[in-house]
């Protein structure tokens, strides 16, 4: 079994909160590292990002200003915490190599996603999308020429 999240306790929130010295992370050195460790960090990126926009919207729709005032603590730890994340992509890749590691994970992650989908239909739009992308990763360098 992997990591299961429900068998952890967590750190306290008022823990959590980054200076600057920790959120200066090192990046990743691209010419040393595994290749897929760039995917790896644009994945989690978006799960941080994602979770960002979702307290934002919960917030929004929530009328008990305690649990928005809740929300806006949890809100500050996880911006610090997408930004130590993405701030790992090495600064010197290009636009474009930065747009192929993006489509790299777009089309793993739904190719996962496809082959894990019980709903047959569900799974056909999975893997319409892969090929959607495949066709974006494979595409994005003569477009740019
Ligand atoms: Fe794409």
């Amino acid at each position: 079994m992997g990591f299961n999240p429900l068998e952890h306790r967590g750190i306290p929130l008022d823990r959590q909160v980054r200076n600057w010295r920790e959120l200066d992370v090192e990046p990743v050195d691209p010419d040393h590292g595994d290749p897929y460790t760039k995917c790896r960090i644009i994945a989690m990126n978006g799960i941080e990002i994602e979770a960002i926009l979702f307290s934002h919207q919960f917030a929004r729709h929530c009328p008990d200003l305690d649990v928005k005032r809740q929300l806006a603590e949890v809100r500050y730890i996880e911006q610090q915490q997408q930004k130590a994340v993405n701030w790992l992509l090495p600064g010197l890749a290009s636009v474009l190599e930065t747009t192929i590691s993006y489509e790299q994970v777009a089309v793993d992650l739904t190719g996962w996603i496809a082959r894990h989908e019980p709903d047959p239909y569900l799974k056909q739009a999975y893997e319409f999308g892969v090929l959607e992308d495949f066709d974006h990763l494979t595409r994005t360098p003569t477009f740019t020429r």
